[in-house]
């Protein structure tokens, strides 16, 4: 039996706005990640980055082409938002630019609340919760609210809760903007730790062509088309 790719994207297109008003903002994208694989995702502002990402997220409907996350066609016709709810939550993870997290939830509860909200039972849902959060270094920050935690560990606490579901595809958009290098490459590391670990397909968007060495590819792209090439040398 054969694995399923993570991704499998095939003519994917998307434009905002009509007339000389319209943007092709993402035009015919079509590529493949596998789980396991780390894609980083470049190009200047404005060149279609973020539609990419939220077309992919279930976020944003797509004008044309079709999509496969783990083997299951996901834009098919008559596909109930209702489903595209619960697909998103059980196969996608999400971490954006800023951690989002739920300013009157500790780091443990924040991370315990993603599972319970895909019925896992609160207890089960701590253990699993306290295990990620230990093992991306948070042990002694479980009882922390975001307002007392570091940059650096707030996006931690946010990778944790979009990890903890085994997702097949983690989705980041910045996800090192607002950190330093070094806090930077340490996120790297870690999605690079999941990737590995949990067979989970991580693309993410960055500016910093520092962290490219932990990258098993590059997708460039620039007024809405994508080019693809092999990273891992620079
Ligand atoms: N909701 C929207 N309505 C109209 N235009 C948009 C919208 N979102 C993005 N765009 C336009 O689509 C293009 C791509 O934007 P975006 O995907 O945000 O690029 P990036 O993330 O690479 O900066 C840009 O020209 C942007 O102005
Ligand atoms: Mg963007």
């Amino acid at each position: 039996m054969t694995v399923p790719l993570a991704i499998d994207a095939r003519s994917l297109a998307r434009h905002y706005g009509e007339g000389n008003r319209r943007v092709d903002a993402l035009k015919n994208a079509t590529f493949e990640i596998a789980r396991g694989e780390v894609v980083a995702i470049l190009g200047p502002s404005g060149s279609g980055k973020t539609t990419l990402l939220t077309v992919l997220g279930l976020i944003n409907p797509p004008d044309a082409g079709s999509l496969r996350i783990d083997g299951h066609e996901v834009l098919r016709e008559g596909a109930r938002v209702t489903n595209l709810a619960l697909f998103r939550r059980r196969y996608l993870g999400f971490v954006f630019q800023r951690s989002n997290l739920i300013p009157f939830l500790n780091a443990l509860e924040n991370v315990q609340l993603s599972l319970e909200l895909d019925d896992v039972p609160p207890r089960e849902a701590r253990g699993r919760a306290r295990e990620i959060l230990t093992s991306l270094g948070l042990a002694e920050r479980l009882d922390y609210v975001p307002a007392i935690l570091s940059g650096g560990e707030q996006q931690r606490v946010a990778i944790a809760r979009a990890l903890v579901n085994a997702p097949a595809v983690v989705l980041a958009d910045e996800p090192t903007a607002a950190l330093d290098s070094e806090r930077g490459r340490q996120i790297m590391e870690i999605f690079r730790r999941a990737a590995r670990e949990r067979g989970a397909a991580i693309l993410f968007v960055t500016h910093d062509h520092r962290t490219l060495d932990l990258v098993d590819r590059v997708i460039e792209m620039e007024d809405g088309a994508l080019t693809v090439r092999a990273g891992g040398s620079t």
